[in-house]
């Protein structure tokens, strides 16, 4: 994994503040294009009853992600969390994808034109850098429950 260029890190730390108003905005518009797959959907269902605060958590966690992405240390208790709730629902590798497809034009839908192509490159780039992380560290737990992933 290669880091993030201090040009990415400065866009989207610049991206922070829309982020903090639009930003349940954003992950609500990305869970109904996400949902349109249904094998995607089922992995959300149970925690869909359990709680109606998905598009809220993952707009906390764009925000303190946006806000952070220049000092991600302190970001490592809220990664372990992440991981852990992934591996508890069996989020594997090959979703992400799915998000990062889902997740990029949200932004575009709600931001328009100022999501321009400088931003959403951006964006791209530290979706699939965050993913990283997580995928690494998701990896490493299903190891330790003696499941060798998909990776
Ligand atoms: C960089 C990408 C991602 C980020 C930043 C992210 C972030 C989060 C956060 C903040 C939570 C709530 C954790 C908590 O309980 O406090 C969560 C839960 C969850 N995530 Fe992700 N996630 C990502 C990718 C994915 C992918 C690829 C999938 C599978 C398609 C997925 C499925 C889930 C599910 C099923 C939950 C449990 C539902 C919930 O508690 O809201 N996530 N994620």
């Amino acid at each position: 994994m290669s880091a993030l260029s201090p040009e990415t890190i400065a866009i989207v730390k610049s991206t922070a503040p829309v982020i903090q108003q639009h930003g349940v905005a954003i992950t609500s518009r990305m869970y109904e294009r996400l949902f349109v797959d249904p094998k995607i959907k089922t992995l959300f269902d149970e925690a869909a009853q359990q709680s109606g605060e998905q598009p809220r958590r993952l707009a906390g966690a764009l925000l303190a992600f946006a806000s952070n992405v220049d000092n991600l240390d302190v970001l490592t208790a809220a990664i372990e969390r992440i991981a852990a709730r992934h591996v508890s629902m069996n989020v594997k590798a090959e979703h992400y994808p799915a998000v990062a497809n889902a997740l990029l034009p949200a932004i575009k839908d709600v931001l328009g034109d100022a999501a321009d192509e400088r931003v959403l490159n951006a964006w791209g780039e530290a979706y699939w850098f965050l993913a990283d992380v997580l995928k690494r560290r998701e990896h490493g737990l299903y190891a330790q429950e003696g499941y060798s992933g998909p990776e």
